[in-house]
């Protein structure tokens, strides 16, 4: 089993080497950027986790609300995001967001829609994502996609998981916009086998002795709604 909720709550600190691995060269930031029209509009970021992502968006946005249900998650985002000014930081559940009705242009998450769990959590969380965003607002997501190295390494249970996570976006009316290629990239391979290990038990370390490399490529998807 996967170890992800102690990840994001006890063990923040092997969540934060994993997220810094990620993406060295910021290629999905990038395409990201490039892809999302967020200069001058009010965003709000569902799933923030320690805030990654809103250094590179805040700034042009009118205003950024980041938004994460982990109480030690939103302290590190804090930490990070305590000199950017239009950034508003919400310790709530995505299936309540504390924002008015019609009241953002665009929402966003990387990892965070479908990170919510079970299944029925994640519809209500969708159910107030809809309520939150303003009419011909949109919705942007970046998952997992569901082959590449890394996606070899967590095995066929999860390659299912995160292609049935595409479907899920896909019945409820995203599109495919990007597919994403890059990389997690550890200090050494030690490091890799310490965080990768930890959050992924035995078959990290199976897939890890089978490829010793530092490096591990990875891709994601970027999908978007335009609300209606
Ligand atoms: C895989 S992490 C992604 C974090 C960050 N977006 C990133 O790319 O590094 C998923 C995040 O979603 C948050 N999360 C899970 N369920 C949630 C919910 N119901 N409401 C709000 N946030 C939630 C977790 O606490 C965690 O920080």
């Amino acid at each position: 089993m996967e170890r992800w909720a102690e990840a994001y709550t006890t063990d923040t600190g092997i969540y934060q080497a994993f997220a810094n691995a990620a993406d060295p060269e910021r290629e999905v930031s990038r395409r990201v950027l490039r892809a999302i029209p967020y200069a001058d509009k009010t965003i709000l970021e569902i799933g923030c986790g320690p805030g990654g992502y809103a250094p590179d968006m805040a700034p042009r946005a009118k205003s950024y609300f980041a938004l994460d249900v982990s109480e030690a998650m939103i302290a590190l985002a804090r930490e990070r995001l305590a000199g950017i000014p239009n950034v508003t930081i919400l310790h709530a559940d995505a299936q309540s967001i504390p924002l008015a009705d019609d009241s953002m242009d665009i929402i966003f998450g990387t990892w965070a829609i479908g990170a919510i769990w079970p299944h029925e959590t994640r519809e209500s969380a969708l159910g107030d994502i809809h309520r939150v965003v303003k009419p011909r607002g949109e919705v942007w997501a970046v998952e997992s996609h569901w082959q590449g190295p890394f996606m070899e390494m967590r095995g066929k249970e999860e390659q299912d998981g995160d292609h049935q996570t595409w479907l899920w976006y896909k019945s409820h009316g995203f599109r495919l916009v990007d597919v994403i290629d890059y990389a997690f990239e550890f200090s050494s391979l030690d490091e890799a086998k310490r965080i990768l290990g930890f959050i992924f038990g035995e078959k990290a370390h199976r897939y890890l002795a089978a490829h010793p490399d530092r490096r591990i490529g990875h891709r994601a998807i970027l999908v978007h709604k335009q609300v209606s």
